[in-house]
């Protein structure tokens, strides 16, 4: 893979897996970047959206699309960064645009200076979330909880807690590319409980859906996903 070594320090991950769900094989890739990327990561479409963005979310955006450029090329190593292109959809989704890669599109999430992307197949669609751990952060998220996601709050580590529970409503938004512009409680949390190395949480309302999340010292990586691919993410360490 080609990447101008000026646009980004750090270090990039990728995983890519494949599944055979009822006789026919589903491909995933999983990117993360940390560090920061400037603009020469872009393609002109992409560009004009980075124009229009405030300063803030510029960095986060470059980094955005390396990691799920990054993503797309672990699936075909073939294709350089500048055959790849992530469109931002009506909603603010990302679009995939690729013609050596058809039927799959991107999930995408950045904090600071680390980005999650996962790519998939358009008939099992993903959503991801990153999010920093911050002392304290549960009293900001507890208000926007309903009254069972705050009793799944109780008992230690409760930050981590609230994270992982936000983390898990925003990645469910991005599957359904609403985003949180629908009510909370669309993406009720009603279960967890611990898998391997990370936490797993169920919705309300979508049965078919998990969340899976890891929790390093400094982020939460969540991955909302079909039920039936899970197996894909077990593989994820960080
Ligand atoms: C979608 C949302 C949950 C993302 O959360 P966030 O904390 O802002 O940022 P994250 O790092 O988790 O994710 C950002 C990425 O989510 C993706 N995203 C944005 N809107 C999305 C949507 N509706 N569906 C799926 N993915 C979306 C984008 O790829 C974005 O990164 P990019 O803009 O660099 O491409 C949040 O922005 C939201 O609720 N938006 C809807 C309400 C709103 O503000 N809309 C304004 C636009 S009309």
């Amino acid at each position: 893979m080609e990447i101008d070594k000026k646009a980004i320090s750090h270090s990039i991950k990728s995983w890519v897996r494949s599944l055979e769900i009822d006789g026919r094989v589903y491909a995933f890739s999983i990117a993360v970047v940390e560090g920061v990327a400037d603009s020469s990561v872009l393609s002109k479409e992409e560009l004009q959206t980075f124009e229009e963005l405030g300063e803030l979310r510029k960095a986060s955006y470059c980094l955005g699309r390396v990691a799920a450029k990054s993503a797309v090329s672990a699936l075909v190593p073939s294709l350089g960064f500048d055959r790849i292109e992530i469109l931002s959809g009506i909603f603010g989704q990302p679009v995939l645009r690729c013609d050596s890669l058809r039927g799959f599109n991107v999930s995408i999430a950045h904090t600071g200076e680390v980005a999650l992307a996962i790519v998939f197949p358009e008939e099992v669609p993903c959503g991801v979330d990153v999010e920093k751990l911050r002392e304290g952060v549960s009293e900001m998220i507890a208000p926007e909880l309903s009254y069972g996601e705050r009793k799944l709050l109780a008992g230690s580590g409760k930050d981590a807690e609230a994270v992982r529970i936000w983390g898990a409503k925003e990645a469910m938004s991005k599957v359904l590319r609403t985003g949180m512009a629908v009510p909370a409680r669309f993406f009720e949390i009603n279960e967890s409980e611990k898998r391997g190395g990370g936490k797993v949480y169920r919705y309300q309302h979508f049965d078919e859906y998990l969340a899976v999340t890891y929790t390093t010292s400094e982020v939460v990586f969540v991955f909302a996903v079909p039920i039936v691919i899970v197996k894909v993410i077990e593989g994820f360490y960080y």
